[in-house]
């Protein structure tokens, strides 16, 4: 289908299972990186880990030589909102570390961003990481077959204001199938009722990235990190999701009822 001149490829409920079985890649494989998020532990051996991981599962990392990324996932602390690349840096007590996973199963994608805190989280570490948890639920939640795509951004900006924290505009979720990147857009802001309606087929990401302070961002000198202005926090949580007849489900999520999840009790 066309969305303001711009193929959206709708799945089949086929495609929909070859993109579940990358997805479930995706969801052990961040399962499997949580043990060695500890200080002392460097994100390039974070990111090696993972792509050892995801070979052995016949998947492939497909970040690696991505517009020139030098590695197989994003690994992003603290101010880095998004798009940090692993290096030799050891994480400390304290900080926090976004890891974003996509690869390719039989050539189609599944994407999904947790955000983890080393060791014993400070207060701001747990507030921005529940902020962002729930911003990304909040989506979730919204989406829906037939429901305007305005309403998802706006409930992700409401949920992340109401934990006192901000949603960065520059960047959105994604559709997601045979290449990483696909038609449509998914604003993490909008207005009620506005944009196009999701239809049974779609599939996308839904991946706010959530900033204890304002939601101005820059680009680091590595051309790939993307840091906050101020300096602040910045956490996000990433989901596939395919909207199905009268439901969505969460590809990345296979562990129940994502609503009633348990993975972060301290925070909720
Ligand atoms: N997985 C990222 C996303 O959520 C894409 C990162 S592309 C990179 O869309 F090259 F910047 F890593
Ligand atoms: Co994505
Ligand atoms: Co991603």
């Amino acid at each position: 289908m066309f969305i303001d001149n711009k193929r959206v490829p709708i799945k089949s409920p086929l495609d929909i299972n070859r993109i579940r079985q990358a997805c479930k890649i995706v969801e052990s494989t961040l399962h499997y990186l949580k043990q060695f998020i500890k200080p002392g532990v460097s994100t390039g051996y974070l990111d090696k880990k993972a792509e050892k991981f995801i070979i052995k599962k016949g998947g492939i990392p497909d970040l690696k030589g991505y517009k020139g990324f030098p590695a197989s996932i994003c690994a992003s602390v603290n101010n880095v909102a998004a798009h940090g690349i692993p290096s030799g840096y050891l994480l400390r007590e304290g900080d926090i570390v976004s890891l974003d996973i996509t690869l390719s199963f039989n050539g189609w994608h599944g994407d999904a961003t947790w955000t983890y805190p080393v060791g014993n989280p400070t207060p701001d570490a747990r507030r921005v990481i529940a902020a962002a948890w729930q911003a990304c639920l909040a989506g979730i939640k919204a989406a829906a077959p037939g429901i305007p795509v305005g309403d998802i951004g706006w409930a992700i900006t409401e949920a992340a204001r109401s934990c006192g924290c901000s949603v960065i505009e520059d960047y959105v979720g994604h559709g997601i199938g045979r290449a990483m990147h696909e038609e449509p857009r998914i604003p993490n802001f909008g207005v009620k009722g506005r944009g196009f309606k999701l239809v049974p087929g779609m599939v996308f990401t839904i991946e706010p990235m959530v900033n204890l302070g304002g939601p101005e961002v820059v680009i680091g000198e590595d051309k790939w990190a993307i840091l906050t202005c101020d300096n602040s926090l910045s956490a996000q949580f990433e989901q596939t999701i395919a909207v199905l007849k009268d439901s969505i489900e969460v590809l990345t999520f296979s562990q129940g009822n994502i609503f009633e999840s348990l993975d972060y009790p301290i925070f909720l």
